[in-house]
């Protein structure tokens, strides 16, 4: 970590040097061809600025409020799952840094770190992300320890009926923990740092499952007994009985049309969150900025329209808000900070975009993130 570090585009880097390839790929791979991941970025850039001057910007308000609360940018960390593969401090990492930066956090069901132990390390404004699964008492039960430990919202993902295809993690023999094979040894040997880290720490886990159907902490049994549990059959109904069983925000993730932002907001939801997963679901998924404004449309201030997958600037983030998202969510470039230099990396990853963020915001003359217009950018 030092002053090079200009952008994330540099932590990516960073993180690429800094963990063996097996795991980079598993953080910045998608599915298949990979198009819809390269879409997500490249979709941003067509965009352009229609700057205002003169408008005194000395001072910029990057705050705003999401679902009631205040905020201190239109920003949240998306829910990522084994974070503690990266940097064994994973998620506590990302909260501690998401906290002192005055954002939430969502918490992944599949977290390396159970969410009580989250909440401890860092207590604040953390959300909860579900996967539903098979087993319904075991789904109420962490509904129920989410609601328990002080989680404020819960985020229901709804684009993962399959796993995508991640080709990268196939050549790269890539498991759970990595395993040495001769294919993977001179891997995980050249990565001196991530090795020295990690080792203390292989017995990894999944945190919020450890007990689940008479498992142990073990997480190739715990990740192989989940995988059959997430449920295929998710449909309309499960997001009402989620909502009758959940008092506080429920957010649906995964939402790339204005049909079913509106029945997610008829099925009681409180937003959606404009998401394909990162690239990492459906290859040829549309980029979530392509869809952004038709589903704000469609929700039609019903509900928070929350854009995730691509942002990489903060130029996006107000690109994104110009075209009606309250907030966005960042997933992979919190994880590239994380590996660069743990918390301290994240930290710097949420620096950068707020300080791009508040350019953008000036060289516009946009002066609160609460308020802006759509004429911010060109039609
Ligand atoms: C390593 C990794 C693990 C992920 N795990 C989850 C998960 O457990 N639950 C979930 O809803 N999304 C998961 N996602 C998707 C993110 O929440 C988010 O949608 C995506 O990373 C956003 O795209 P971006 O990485 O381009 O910012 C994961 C993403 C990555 C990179």
């Amino acid at each position: 970590m030092n002053a090079v570090h200009a952008s994330v585009d540099d932590l990516r880097q960073a993180a690429r040097d800094y963990l063996p390839r097996l795991v980079f790929d598993f953080v910045d791979g998608g599915a298949e061809r990979e198009i819809t991941l390269r879409a997500n970025t490249a979709d941003f850039e067509p965009l352009r600025f229609a700057p205002r001057v003169l408008t005194d910007a000395s001072q910029i308000d990057t705050g705003t409020t999401l679902l009631g609360e205040q905020i201190a940018l239109p920003l949240l960390i998306a829910p990522m799952g084994l974070c503690g593969l990266v940097r064994p401090q994973g998620e506590l990492a990302l909260a501690r840094a998401a906290q002192a930066a005055g954002i939430p956090l969502v918490l992944s069901t599949t977290a390396s770190h159970a969410l009580e132990t989250v909440m401890e390390a860092a207590p604040g404004n953390l959300w909860f992300q579900l996967y539903l699964f098979r087993d319904r008492e075991f789904t109420r039960s962490l509904l129920q320890r989410a609601r328990g430990a002080g989680y404020r919202a819960l985020v229901v993902t709804v684009d993962l009926a399959r796993g995508g295809k991640r080709e990268k993690d196939i050549h790269n023999g890539f498991t759970v923990p990595p395993r040495f094979s001769r294919r993977t040894a001179a891997d995980l040997l050249r990565h001196p740092g991530w090795l020295w880290r990690m080792l203390p720490h292989r017995h990894q886990t999944l945190g919020n499952l450890v007990g689940w159907g008479g498992q142990d902490s073990n997480v190739v049994a715990l990740s192989t007994f989940m995988n059959t549990q997430i449920d295929p059959s998710i449909s309309w109904a499960d997001i009402e009985w989620l909502r009758s069983e959940w008092d506080l925000p429920l957010l649906v993730k995964g939402i790339l049309r204005p049909d079913d932002a509106r029945q997610a907001v008829a099925a009681g939801a409180d937003g959606v969150i404009v998401s394909n997963h990162g690239g990492r679901q459906l290859d040829g998924a549309p980029s979530t900025i392509s869809v952004l404004g038709s589903v704000v449309d469609a929700v039609g201030g019903a509900g928070e329209v929350i854009l995730d997958s691509g942002v990489r600037r903060g130029a996006d983030i107000l690109k994104a808000l110009a075209l009606g998202a309250r907030a966005c969510m960042i997933g992979k470039a919190a994880l590239y900070g994380l590996a660069a230099g743990g918390e301290a990396g994240v930290a710097r990853v949420l620096a950068i975009l707020r300080q791009e963020l508040d350019v953008a915001m000036a060289l516009t003359g946009t002066h609160r993130a609460d308020a802006v217009q759509r004429d911010t950018l060109q039609d």
